[in-house]
C-alpha cells in the first residue's frame, strides 16, 4: 500500500477509556500506513493554549465537553482520518451522531488493572486525579461500558497486544463490515 494511497473513503474513530491505546494505535496508523490523525485532547489544548487539566480548573467540565463536540462537528468534511477520541467523547449521543456520519466506530478496551498500570504515573487526566486506582477505574468503566458498546461498530480487547496486532485485528473487523 502506497504511503499517499487513501486507504479509506470514511474516517475511523477510536474511542473507549482513559489509557487503552487510542493514541499509540493512531501513531501507528500514521507510521504504518500514512493516515491523517487527529488527537482530539491535543487538538484542543493547542486550540485553548492550556492543558486539559488547565481548561478542567479554568472553566470546568461542561466547557470542555462542548469543545469536544464543536471539534467533532469540525471534523466533518475530514476523511481517511483516524480520530483519538477524549475517553468522553461517546458519554454524548451528539458525538457519537457526528461520527457515525462519515465514519466507523471503533472501541478499545481493557482491564481495569491494565488502564490503571498505564494512567498511573500520568497527572494529565483530571477525571483520574486523586482517584487513580483499579477499583474506582473499574466503577467508572462499568458506568460508561453501555455507552461505548452502544456507540460501537467494532470492539477490541488490547491486553496483552501490541499495537501491530491491535491493528491488525482493527483492519479485518473494518473489512468485514465494507
Ligand atoms: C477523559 C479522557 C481524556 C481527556 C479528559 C477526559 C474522560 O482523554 O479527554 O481528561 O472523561 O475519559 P484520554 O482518553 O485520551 O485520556
Amino acid at each position: 500500500m502506497n504511503h499517499n494511497e487513501e486507504m479509506f473513503p470514511y474516517n475511523i474513530a477510536l474511542i473507549g477509556f482513559m489509557g487503552t491505546g487510542k493514541s499509540t494505535l493512531s501513531k501507528y496508523l500514521k507510521e504504518k500506513y500514512g493516515m491523517d490523525i487527529v488527537e482530539m485532547d491535543q487538538e484542543i489544548a493547542d486550540q485553548e493554549g492550556m492543558s486539559i487539566p488547565d481548561i478542567f480548573a479554568a472553566h470546568g467540565e461542561e466547557y470542555f465537553r462542548n469543545l469536544e463536540t464543536a471539534l467533532l462537528v469540525r471534523l466533518q468534511s475530514r476523511k481517511n482520518t483516524v480520530i483519538s477520541c477524549g475517553g468522553g467523547v461517546a458519554m454524548r449521543e451528539e458525538n457519537v451522531c457526528e461520527l457515525k456520519k462519515n465514519g466507523y466506530i471503533v472501541l478499545l478496551t481493557a482491564s481495569p488493572q491494565t488502564i490503571y498500570e498505564r494512567v498511573k504515573d500520568s497527572d494529565d487526566r483530571p477525571i483520574l486525579n486523586g482517584n487513580k486506582n483499579v477499583e474506582y477505574i473499574a466503577e467508572l468503566m462499568e458506568k460508561r461500558r453501555k455507552k461505548y458498546e452502544a456507540a460501537a461498530d467494532v470492539v477490541i480487547r488490547i491486553d496483552h497486544k501490541t499495537a501491530q496486532q491491535i491493528s491488525e485485528e482493527m483492519m479485518r473487523k473494518l473489512k468485514e463490515l465494507e
